[in-house]
């Protein structure tokens, strides 16, 4: 069933894994993600990015693509649609209106006080149609679609807890180092933040940029309460790659299903591999 994340990441973090939100760029790797997920009995929750909303058509068409092959899987698990970095109330409202059941209000750019003015009013409306809300906290490296970061700021500890306090938000991104894309080096995660932030906060964490995070760091940040993690750039790699082959093997082949088939299924693997490691599976 479509279900907000609330519940899924209470679960979650009582009972020590994280749910991962795999973003959605098309049809396949729709397909790819609501498979993977029945196929491991693991909740999952749906990335949409305002870009990728756009590519595919918009908000409604997101929900209705979604809904039907949820209905023509027969897909069992929780699943959550879940506007990724929503840029400000209307487009929250927009996505929330269209039948999304989870929003994140990323004015993570603006000044502290104008991200709780608006993350409050996110809360207010999403709350009053049962749609559960993540807000995000200093700067979180790299570029994904319109969200281009210009360095990396840590969340702030106090601020953490005052923003959860003031706004009622469902769970919290803090940036602690983390970076849209893939990373150069080992990520050099803020775990002693996390850990200040997780005894005070008092919601589940989330962690973005998840592609490249090596295991010991996944499993260490579980363990400070982080209930959600973010991965969208890994799945887009699979796939090309996937992608590449087919065309590469077989030059004359112009099926789209010859070579987005291959590349769905890379998703589907990939996307396995992350519920195994985020300790979802069978958690549904
Ligand atoms: O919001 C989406 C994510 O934070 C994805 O990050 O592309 O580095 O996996 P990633
Ligand atoms: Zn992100």
């Amino acid at each position: 069933p479509l279900v907000p994340m609330t519940e899924m990441l209470k679960k979650a973090n009582a009972e020590g894994y994280a749910v991962g939100q795999f973003n959605l760029n098309n049809l396949e790797f729709t397909q790819a993600i609501l498979q993977a997920a029945e196929a491991e009995k693991s909740p999952v929750i749906l990335g949409v990015s305002e870009g990728a909303a756009r590519y595919m058509g918009g908000f409604k068409t997101v929900v209705k693509m979604v809904e039907g092959l949820m209905e023509d899987y027969q897909i069992t698990v929780p699943v959550a649609i879940h506007l990724d970095h929503g840029s400000s109330f209307d487009k929250c409202k927009e996505a929330i209106d269209a039948g999304f059941t989870s929003v994140m209000i990323d004015a993570s750019h603006s000044s502290f006080e104008e991200n709780i003015e608006i993350t409050s009013k996110v809360v207010e409306y999403a709350h009053s149609k049962g749609v559960s809300v993540e807000a995000e906290l200093g700067t979180v490296g790299g570029q994904e679609d319109d969200v281009v970061a210009d360095g990396v700021t840590y969340a702030d500890v106090q601020e953490c807890k005052t923003l959860v306090e003031r706004t009622g938000i469902d769970c919290l991104a803090p940036a602690l180092g983390s970076v849209h894309g893939p990373y150069k080096g080992e990520p050099k995660l803020g775990f002693k933040e996390m850990e200040e932030i997780n005894k005070i906060a008092g919601v589940p964490l989330v962690l973005h940029g998840g592609t490249g995070i090596p295991t010991k760091d996944i499993q260490k940040s579980v363990s400070l309460g982080t209930a959600k993690i973010n991965v969208n750039t890994e799945n887009q790699i699979a796939s090309a790659k996937a992608v590449r082959q087919v065309l590469a093997e077989k030059p004359n082949e112009y099926d789209p299903r010859k070579y987005l088939g291959p590349a769905r299924d890379a998703i589907k693997e990939t996307v396995i591999g992350k519920m195994r490691e985020f300790g979802s599976s069978n958690k549904a």
